[in-house]
């Protein structure tokens, strides 16, 4: 049996309880959901500033027994009252103090902290603080927050390792640096354990596929089921090591429950060490639509490249196998193929 088995009956036969923020977006309930799934006790906050009501409710519906180990609260991580009444919840509900946090509460995408790097910097960076803060205060076991592969800026390496950051190319990318600093600052000067997961390019279901601010994958498998055009920034050749969801939950709960301590202070990245151009994927995506008998006659369009953009992106992602064994067990291609169904189904259904 490997670890993340054991770990997972573990904690069922030990349930313990959680923290999630972001709980109403895309990484925040698939995390949910895996925690009600293995008999958790958890408190979601989120403000839907980027989250959906419609993301808990699916939860809700495949987790509908054990909807009673959850609590959620509307509040803002900017607000450090909400952040510290999150932790007394937990207490009031479930007669128990946190023992872990995943916080994932952010304000995601380039593009959107170039257009407003102020709103960025606040949740992303003040919000960070003072969940940071509040957690600290509580004395939760281990903090495990979301990095991202945006660390990496102007880093031109093949394949990006931990410690070879360049310089950030986005206020988004400073934001998750900074929270990668302070995450290690305190990890260093009070007794709180603090582990960075860079996330590389993440997908599945609950990702939100509409906005001007859509992920790549979302986007297009949206996009090519509504028969709209398909439109590739740049040559096609820029390339990612895109995540499937499953493999992050993963990472997350071994990075919490790893009784290795040297995680603390610590950033891993999270993906699959695998590389796929734009091209790639877009052909990927049609081939398994067509398994679906679901065809697209999707014009494809080039422009040029957005500021901000990084070409290639590909992680090493051994450092996380050493520490806390991370073992990605869905690829790409396996990812897509248990996120497109998803997609195909809420087309269905509007
Ligand atoms: N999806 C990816 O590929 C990726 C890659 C790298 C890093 N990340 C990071 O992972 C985390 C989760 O990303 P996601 O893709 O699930 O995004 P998402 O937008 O679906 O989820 C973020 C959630 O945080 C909530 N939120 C935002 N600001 C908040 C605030 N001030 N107070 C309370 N809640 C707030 C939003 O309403 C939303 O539900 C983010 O920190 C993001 O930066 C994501």
């Amino acid at each position: 049996m490997n670890t993340f088995q054991n770990l997972k009956d573990d904690l069922k036969a030990n349930p313990k309880t959680w923290l999630i923020t972001g709980v109403a977006g895309f990484i925040g309930s698939n995390l949910l959901e895996s925690l009600l799934d293995l008999d958790q006790k958890v408190v979601g906050l989120d403000n839907f500033s980027t989250g959906f009501q419609h993301n808990l409710d699916e939860v809700k519906t495949k987790c509908s027994d054990k909807w009673q180990n959850f609590s959620f609260i509307e509040g803002d991580i900017c607000n450090l009252d909400h952040c510290r009444k999150s932790f007394e919840r937990s207490i009031e509900v479930f007669e128990t103090k946190t023992d872990y946090v995943l916080h994932q509460a952010a304000l995601g995408s380039v593009p959107r902290s170039i257009a407003n790097p102020i709103a960025t910097n606040s949740n992303n960076v003040t919000g960070f603080l003072n969940i940071l803060t509040a957690s600290r205060d509580s004395q939760v076991k281990r903090f495990v927050y979301a990095a991202s592969s945006s660390a990496y800026g102007d880093n031109s390496d093949s394949i990006k390792t931990e410690d070879c950051i360049g310089a950030p190319l986005s206020p988004y990318a400073v934001s998750k640096r900074v929270n990668e600093m302070y995450a290690q600052v305190y990890s260093q000067l009070y007794p709180i354990q603090t582990v960075g997961l860079r996330y590389f390019n993440v997908f599945g279901p609950r990702q939100n596929p509409t906005g001007s601010y859509a992920a790549v994958i979302p986007l297009w498998i949206n996009d090519l089921l509504h028969n709209k055009k398909i439109i590739i920034f740049g040559d096609g050749n820029t390339s990612r090591d895109f995540c499937f969801v499953k493999n992050v939950v993963q990472a997350n709960l071994l990075a919490c429950l790893t009784s290795n301590t040297e995680v603390a202070g610590q950033v891993f990245n999270v993906a699959c060490n695998q590389t796929t151009s734009l091209k790639q994927l877009h052909s990927h995506i049609n081939s398994i639509l067509k398994k679906h008998d679901t065809t697209s006659t999707s014009p494809l369009e080039y422009k040029p490249f957005r500021t901000g953009d990084i070409l290639h992106s590909l992680a090493d992602i051994s450092k996380a196998k050493i520490f806390f064994n991370y073992t990605p067990t869905d690829s790409l291609y396996e990812g897509l193929e248990k996120t497109i169904p998803w997609f195909i189904k809420k087309v269905s259904q509007t």
